[in-house]
């Protein structure tokens, strides 16, 4: 096994913090449901074990720990400043349920500590090399308990095709010196930045180099240097994917990015009806890949695949919906569900003022002689197109000071908004309701942050602010939102 720092990887500057709404509970046990696939999130309110396999910084460990306390959520990651990091917000804001290991992949795999039911890897699995992606199979064969579900996310071909010549040249620079990583990243920089300006002299034009110039400018360096300068760098096609994982007994779900589970919305008919004739989901979500040039996916798959009717499973799941606006073009989104617009408009305005989980969609349908099938379908396609949000169904009546996710929220909350208000960057806040993380900008997170010397919440030193356009903000948005109450 390789010593951590002959991975290849990353290991001088931190990864920034990043929430993955996706990873969440709520989140997979939807896409499970609208796949039809039983799993053992239906059993989330008792309590699950939960792995992050490459947390980072561990901050989506800190926002399901916060929203799902009878649970407990495991973060693994080699970088000991990651787990450091994480480990000290994990203590101040009080989440017990929360732990995290200092471990590489290889190691993770022989631990003779507990097995887990949901293990998720994020931006982690085209990131390294063939050594490591052995690695993780081997941790997921051994790791996760039969039932189990398993997110990963990856960089796919053939989308990524155009911009390898361009991830070569960055490859190659980074190779080249011994640098600390932060000056590998200026030099990167520089370089990109000047071969853009000499190939738009040749009369070339690219929008891949354009793309990256931009990408280049406005990101970190810590973002630039684990995106593109570790050794390793495979973007891989679907199918493979699938194969690797068969390997730990894992079956394809679907992609928890919820609106790529109806490419009939995206991918022209004759197309569909090709795919649609073959046989094996490796082969049809491969040609999906290549129809609709997917760049990133974010897959769910299960160790032991049980089916049951979608009925069945919305009707005992463990997630909410609720809408965050009221003006919507309905009509649009709803695909060949179109006669079911004034349906949907109700569903919409009644999950404005209130979460609702299917139980209550259904006998909203009853009532206007709404099918259960065709409800089904319309909540799907308002799904699918981000007009219904999945929440929190747990937390519905919930409030942050007196629910136990909710105090925990709000903990997480000021330390956020405390850290981006020193750094002067934007802060990422969870919600109670919404498994959606909230960007504040740097500016509201600062005046936000300003008040908590005379006050211990966010909700508190809102409402205590003067600032009108964060008030606008807070009361639009996240009280909304249940992040105030
Ligand atoms: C691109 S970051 C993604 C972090 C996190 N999942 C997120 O999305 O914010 C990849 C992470 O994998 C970790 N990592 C890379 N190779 C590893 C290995 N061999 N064992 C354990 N962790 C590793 C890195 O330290 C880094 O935190």
């Amino acid at each position: 096994m390789l010593d951590v720092h002959q991975t290849g990887y990353t290991t001088d500057l931190e990864y920034e913090c990043r929430i993955c709404a996706e990873m969440d509970p709520h989140y997979l046990a939807y896409v499970c449901a609208i796949r039809g696939v039983d799993s053992v999130l239906a059993r989330l309110a008792d309590g699950i074990d939960y792995c992050d396999l490459g947390c980072g910084s561990g901050d989506s460990v800190l926002a399901m720990a916060a929203a799902h306390p009878s649970s407990r959520f495991t973060g693994i990651d080699f970088n000991p400043a990651h787990i450091a990091r994480a480990q000290a917000i994990a203590r101040r804001a009080g989440l017990t349920n929360a732990r995290f290991v200092e471990c590489s992949f290889g190691d993770f795999a022989s631990r003779s500590d507990t097995t887990f039911d949901v293990i998720a890897l994020h931006g982690v699995y085209s990131w390294v090399g063939a050594e490591q992606r052995n690695e993780i199979v081997a941790s997921l064969s051994a790791k996760l308990r039969s039932g189990g579900i398993v997110y990963v996310s990856y960089n796919v071909l053939p989308g990524w095709l155009s911009m390898l010549p361009l991830r070569q040249i960055m490859i190659e620079l980074a190779r080249q010196t011994e640098l600390p990583s932060s000056q590998k990243v200026a030099h990167v920089r520089k370089f990109i930045r000047e071969f853009a300006e000499i190939e738009r002299a040749c009369g070339y034009s690219s929008r891949h180099l354009d793309d990256l110039c931009m990408s280049l400018e406005k990101t970190s360096a810590n973002y630039i240097a684990h995106e593109y300068l570790n050794r390793d760098w495979y973007p891989a096609f679907s199918n493979e994917v699938a194969r690797d994982l068969h390997r730990a007994k894992l079956s394809f779900v679907g992609e928890a990015t919820v609106a790529r589970n109806y490419p009939e919305t995206f991918v022209p008919t004759p197309m569909i009806e090709f795919i649609e004739r073959q046989s094996t989901p490796e082969l049809q979500q491969l040609l999906i890949d290549i129809s609709s040039g997917a760049t990133f996916r974010r897959d769910v798959f299960v160790r032991g695949m049980r089916r049951s009717p979608v009925r069945h499973l919305f009707e005992s799941a463990p997630f909410s919906f609720l809408a965050l606006d009221r003006n919507l073009d309905i009509g649009e989104s709803l695909g060949n569900a179109t006669s079911f617009v004034s349906f949907a408009g109700l569903l919409i305005e009644h999950a404005f003022s209130n979460v609702v989980n299917f139980v209550d969609v259904l006998s909203l349908a009853a009532q206007n002689g709404v099918a259960t099938e065709d409800c089904s379908r319309v909540v799907q396609a308002l799904v699918a197109r981000g007009m219904l949000q999945i929440g929190h169904g747990a937390a519905f009546g919930a409030s942050e000071a007196t629910s136990t996710e909710g105090k925990s929220m709000s903990a997480l909350n000021c330390l956020r908004l405390q850290e981006a208000a020193m750094k002067g960057s934007d802060a990422l806040l969870c919600s109670n309701v919404v498994v959606k993380p909230v960007q504040l900008s740097a500016a509201n997170a600062q005046a936000l942050a300003n008040r908590f010397p005379v006050s211990d919440s966010p909700s508190a030193a809102a409402r205590n602010t003067d600032s009108v356009d964060l008030k606008r903000e807070f009361v639009r948005k996240l009280s909304r939102l249940r992040i105030i109450e």
